[in-house]
């Protein structure tokens, strides 16, 4: 009787609170909007009554039910004609606390927890699609048809004990009756510390939260970075014939939600690191000194290092009616074994706000992009890849040549529309994936051969390869002069256990400054557009000629503008000049030299990374191709030998190329051999 009393004061002392002017207003604003759920402002309680705040933290469950109720008292009050309506559904009023004074860390979460209230942020890696949970089941006596009404909690459904009929009172079997029973929505989601909380080195914890109410299912989806409050809870799983474990897991019972804005907090400069920053944007060398802060202890690259450099700026996305253009850029890397790929890539995860570093395959079974899962429940969750989950900042593929046949077909979407669809298992779901991708690769055959193609040389497709800007071979060539400069810098670092080279630019200062620039939306000036124009005029009429490769196409152009954005952000400018025009231009132009010459014609041939075949020797190709149609019409089959003879007196193709060729077009199936010595078109 007592604690009866108690619990009308704590109701009537709360209602209090909904009674001042704020409250009243969210109170009716709540009729207007036709919501069920009142939201609380943890600091207005603290205000109110500080006993009252801490018994909401540390008694959660005792709380939240006076609470409903003193919300409900009050909707009486300030709308009766609406609290009637709520009152008649299967959910009633309910109250979403937010903002406590102080966020818990996820790792930190423990036995201390259980039963208190607390508010954590993290990354959504898992939603399962929302499932109607049942409330209230009712059950109907197979022996006598009464209908018996059970309140359900805890994981599993239970059945009444006995018959409600008084004079039936048979302990089963029963039905459950659906139509009679009332339903209410829930979810789960599991949560994983954001990149920025985590400590270096660690690997990132994750908390399932279990959300139960229309109002709040449904609100965040794998990628979102969100914050909830809610009550720790800790069980036993349960194996089957053993029992209940010891070792209990946490969750956490939602309360409420709220979906935190994507962009990586700007960590706000100081007034003197914003003079810092404003006075560095302004030296005529700044691109250089950024530049030359990039990876200090790693020897030379330059020209990675000013591709790492756009890439970290980034340019700016479009947004159009019908269509979005990407404003990140992708870089590729391609190289030998032990050529810095790695210390590189994990160095632009450290430096760039929201950078994520993950190997091909990925980390976690969602791989790069995302999956859904079947759970060991029977349900079907969906996980998010590592592109969802650095949305908006920048990942870090290493050995991307490995990831998941699965990841092959979704990251075009990926690279190109910024986005992960899904639709499998039930689950149809977009996710956001506006990333923007430093990814390394390891040829092929061990080493890159630089008379083959690209796309001979890595084992990705090249409607993946052409998705890059910027792709770059970083061969491991003995070099006299180089090697001495290396190893003389390489075994400097050793002694000193430091780098040899101090980075212009201090880190922690260049991640301020990309933070800065990031807020920048530079513009075209004439000279720029003027030069882009030019550019790729002149490239495309290079090609109008018939026998000339294909150069250049809108795809470069795009990648153009980007790198032109990235550099007038790196000044800090507003306005893209001629001079940003130019670079971009030229570290393209230098790209595609390294991965696009025809290494037969010397000419720059794009076709070679969109097709994986340089002009010249898809002409050789066509060749050979039609060499064999021609004979096949004559003799049926075609004799190797006699091949070989026709294309080097009729076309002066050298026996041993022809014969690698052949192997090619034999290795790609478009001819094949039915016995030996002959071989026939497919
Ligand atoms: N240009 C360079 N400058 C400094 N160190 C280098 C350079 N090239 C290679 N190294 C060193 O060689 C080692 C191998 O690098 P790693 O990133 O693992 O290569 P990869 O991923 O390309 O196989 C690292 O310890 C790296 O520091
Ligand atoms: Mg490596
Ligand atoms: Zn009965």
């Amino acid at each position: 009787m007592a604690e009866e009393l108690e619990i009308v004061d704590l109701q009537e002392h709360i209602q209090e609170l909904f009674k001042t002017e704020k409250y009243r207003r969210r109170i009716a604003q709540m009729a207007v909007a036709g919501e069920r759920t009142l939201i609380v402002d943890f600091e207005d309680v603290v205000v109110f009554d500080q006993e009252l705040a801490k018994d909401l933290v540390e008694n959660p469950d005792e709380w939240l039910k006076p609470a409903k109720n003193a919300a409900y008292a009050q909707l009486c009050i300030e709308d009766a004609e609406y609290a009637e309506k709520v009152e008649t559904r299967t959910e009633e009023v309910a109250v979403g606390i937010v903002r406590l004074l102080e966020t818990a860390r996820l790792r930190k979460l423990g036995s201390d927890h259980i039963g208190k209230l607390v508010m954590v942020e993290g990354i959504v890696v898992r939603a399962t699609p929302v499932r109607p949970m049942v409330m209230q089941a009712v059950f109907r006596c197979k022996r006598c048809g009464e209908m018996t009404p059970v309140s359900q909690t805890g994981p599993f459904l239970r059945a009444p004990f006995q018959c409600a009929n008084p004079t039936c009172r048979t302990k089963g079997p029963f039905d459950f009756i659906q139509e009679e029973s009332t339903f209410i929505d829930s979810q789960e989601l599991r949560i994983q510390e954001r990149p920025e909380d985590l400590p270096p080195g660690q690997l990132p914890r994750t908390l399932n939260v279990k959300i139960v109410g229309s109002e709040i299912v449904d609100m965040a989806r794998p990628g979102d970075h969100i914050s909830t409050v809610g009550i720790v809870r800790a069980v036993a799983p349960t194996l089957p014939t053993v029992g209940k474990l010891r070792a209990f897991i946490l969750h956490l019972d939602a309360n409420s939600i709220r979906v935190l804005g994507k962009e990586p907090e700007t960590i706000l400069p100081s007034p003197e690191e914003e003079e810092k920053i404003l006075k560095l944007s302004k030296d005529p060398w700044i691109h250089r000194k950024i530049m030359n802060s990039v990876a200090p202890s790693i020897y030379g690259y330059s020209r990675v290092k000013e591709a790492i450099m756009y890439l970290l700026f980034g340019g700016v996305p479009k947004t159009l009616p019908d269509i979005t253009i990407r404003g990140e850029l992708n870089v590729l890397l391609i190289g030998d074994p032990g050529t810095a790929k790695s210390q590189l890539l994990q160095y632009v995860s450290r430096i760039a706000p929201r950078g994520l570093y993950t190997s091909g395959r990925g980390t976690t079974a969602a791989g790069l992009t995302a999956a859904v899962l079947r759970e060991r429940r029977g349900g079907m969750t969906l996980e998010a890849g590592a592109l969802v989950l650095a949305d908006k900042g920048i990942a870090c593929i290493d050995e991307m040549d490995k990831m998941r046949k699965e990841d092959r077909v979704a990251i075009h979407e990926a690279m190109e529309q910024h986005t992960v669809s899904v639709a499998k298992g039930g689950i149809v779901a977009t996710l956001n994936a506006r990333t923007a991708i430093l990814a390394a690769a390891n040829p092929a055959l061990g080493r890159y051969e630089p008379h083959r193609t690209v796309a001979e040389n890595i084992s990705l497709p090249v409607t993946i390869l052409s998705r890059f800007d910027l792709i770059f071979v970083l061969r491991d060539v003995p070099e006299k002069e180089t090697d001495s400069k290396m190893s003389e810098h390489i075994l400097e670092i050793h002694r000193k256990g430091l780098s040899p080279v101090e980075p212009p630019i201090p880190t922690d200062l260049l991640r301020k400054y990309i933070s800065y620039a990031k807020a920048i939306k530079p513009v075209l000036t004439k000279p720029a557009l003027q030069r882009l124009g030019d550019f790729y005029l002149a490239m495309r009429s290079a090609s109008e000629t018939e026998d000339s490769p294909v150069a250049i196409t809108a795809r470069q152009l795009e990648s153009l503008v980007r790198t032109s954005e990235a550099r007038a952000r790196s000044a800090l400018r507003r306005e893209i000049l001629a001079e940003d025009a130019e670079a971009a231009i030229a570290i393209m132009k230098k790209s595609l030299e390294e991965v696009g010459i025809d290494v037969t014609s010397s000419q720059i041939d794009i076709d070679l990374i969109m097709t994986g075949k340089p002009k010249s020797l898809r002409d050789r190709l066509q060749t050979i191709l039609s060499t064999i149609m021609a004979m096949e019409r004559e003799t049926g089959l075609v004799e190797k030998v006699a091949l070989l003879n026709e294309l080097e007196t009729t076309y002066n193709i050298p026996q041993g190329e022809a014969e690698r060729l052949i192997g090619q077009l034999l290795r790609e199936g478009t001819i094949y051999s039915p016995r030996d010595g002959y071989i026939k078109k497919t």
